[in-house]
């Protein structure tokens, strides 16, 4: 894909498609209105007869439209204009490109970003107009799964603005816009991939591959290094895995030197059959998906590197699978943490909980400003708020809400929810520390309360993706979620946003 930035009118372009929009009523946007004068009420008179009513995300491809020097002119319903906010901009953007999927125009000028979005300029929508088009246009293919295919479709986008002085902020955002895609895409294809090549190994080797290409200090730490930290409950999870484990870590330290740097950890388990505390055989393909928080965090340090932020950053990635074996877990074993604390692993599916503490544990050499971890760690999640938003968990509310702004900001959503030391007793184990599950009310609440009793040393949120990483069905595939959330939020504790 190729984009760029443009103030020009839509009548007097010349592409194979020009993109205007049309709200419900018969109400013709700014773009529409002009190719409408100037093919002599041509647009109007289809509105009249009823052909396209303006609903939101519905479209109409025209060809040949007098007036104009464009091959097509394809409308876009934008609802009502009084309801038209981010979400509709969002959809809007979307069906144009998807409905330009499989035709043979390849290069298009969009006039959607001139649509008044409430409180959002222009550069929001460039972005957002990057994204959606990068998102809309991906394909999983892999030499050793599925080999890329032609497209038809969009190659080439002009995004235009409606005035000469949006030039140069709708670039800034044009660039903005394509390190976040970048991340997002890491994310998609690491998730997509299969678990027979998606290693724990193979995570490291991509996390070289990101270390080499922006300059970032990586370090990998094989089962020994963690025995000699103690890591005991990690590697009671790897145990039943013939793939060795790893803990990846990546810098950006691009901020003030000795500034304290913002931590992320991702959940990498690169298959989840839940143990010997066996998943049911009806879906469990899709626990391929179970290292998305890892992907996730790496998908953000390529934007972040990609942008070249002026921050301190951490990537902890912990790595394994979780398997059936002889050696596995059992239900009843204890371990014991780095923290020092044991833990009765009652359920050894509940693995995600028990690699990230360890995690969280190691993240404290780091003396982190912040930490945030990012898991796919509970079903009771998708129950709790569907596919919609991640869930938000923490121990401080200015972390809280910032990340919950972030998530508004990009349509990343995170929805706060709560952790109260009420539902901590439901952790409570007559044999060790703490059992690993909670039992089966408030299942991503009690998860989160597990992994707070690690991170008592700094300011620590979570936020359990397992509704938001990947679609199922007939779309089966990872979002590439919460990449566009963790940006924004870490554009703004770099100062750019
Ligand atoms: N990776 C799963 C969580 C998951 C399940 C995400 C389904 C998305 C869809 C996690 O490791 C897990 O198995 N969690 C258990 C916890 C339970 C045993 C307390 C779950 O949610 O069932
Ligand atoms: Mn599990
Ligand atoms: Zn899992």
């Amino acid at each position: 894909m190729e984009f760029s930035i443009k103030n020009g009118n839509p009548e007097k372009q010349r592409n194979d498609c020009i993109i205007v929009g049309v709200f419900e009523a018969r109400k013709l946007s700014a773009a529409a209105a002009a190719v409408d004068r100037s093919s002599n009420g041509y647009l109007s008179g289809i509105l009249r007869r009823g052909d396209m009513e303006g609903k939101l995300a519905s479209t109409l491809l025209l060809h040949n439209v007098p007036g104009t020097l464009s091959d097509r002119v394809l409308l876009v319903g934008l609802g009502k204009e009084r309801d038209f906010r981010e979400r509709e901009y969002h959809r809007a953007v979307e069906a144009s490109i998807q409905a330009l999927d499989g035709h043979g125009a390849s290069d298009a000028a969009s006039f959607l970003a001139e649509l008044p979005v409430k409180k959002r300029d222009i550069a929001w929508k460039i972005a957002q107009m990057v994204e959606i088009t990068m998102d809309a246009v991906y394909r999983f293919s892999h030499p050793q799964c599925k080999k890329e295919e032609e497209r038809r479709g969009i190659y080439k986008l002009v995004m235009n603005v409606p005035q000469r002085n949006d030039l140069k902020q709708g670039d800034a955002a044009l660039k903005q816009g394509l390190a976040v895609a970048s991340g997002v895409r890491l994310a998609k294809e690491l998730g997509n991939l299969p678990g027979n090549i998606c290693t724990p190994t193979y995570l490291a080797s991509q996390a070289a591959e990101l270390a080499q290409s922006y300059g970032l200090k990586l370090e990998v730490l094989e089962r020994a290094d963690m025995e000699k930290l103690g890591m005991g409950s990690l590697l009671s999870v790897s145990r039943g895995s013939r793939q060795p484990p790893k803990l990846i870590v990546l810098q950006h330290l691009k901020g003030k030197p000795g500034k304290k740097p913002v931590l992320l950890i991702g959940k990498g388990i690169t298959f989840d059959a839940g143990g010997i505390s066996l998943k049911p055989a009806a879906e469990m393909d899709e626990m391929k998906f179970d290292m998305c928080g890892a992907a996730s965090v790496l998908g953000t340090l390529k934007a972040v590197a990609e942008m070249d932020l002026p921050l301190n950053l951490v990537v902890i990635v912990p790595t394994c699978e979780n398997l059936p074996d002889g050696d596995a877990n059992k239900p009843g074993d204890i371990v014991t943490s780095m923290s020092g604390q044991t833990i009765e692993v009652l359920n050894t599916d509940a693995e995600g909980r028990l690699i990230l503490c360890d995690a969280i544990t190691y993240a404290e050499r780091f003396e982190p400003e912040s930490v945030v971890d990012v898991a796919t760690l509970t079903g009771a999640c998708v129950i709790a708020l569907g596919h919609h938003a991640s869930g938000l968990f923490g121990n401080d509310d200015g972390l809280i809400r910032e990340l919950a702004n972030a998530g508004e900001e990009t349509l990343d959503r995170a929805w706060p929810m709560p952790l109260w030391d009420d539902y901590q007793e439901q952790l409570k184990s007559n044999f060790a520390d703490m059992a690993n599950i909670g039992g089966r009310p408030a299942g991503s609440i009690t998860a989160a309360c597990f992994l707070s009793r690690f991170a008592k040393k700094f300011d620590w949120a979570h936020l359990d993706i397992a509704g938001t990483a990947w679609r199922s069905g007939k779309q089966k595939g990872a979002t590439g979620r919460p990449v566009p959330l963790l940006t924004e939020f870490l554009l703004h504790r770099s100062g750019r946003a």
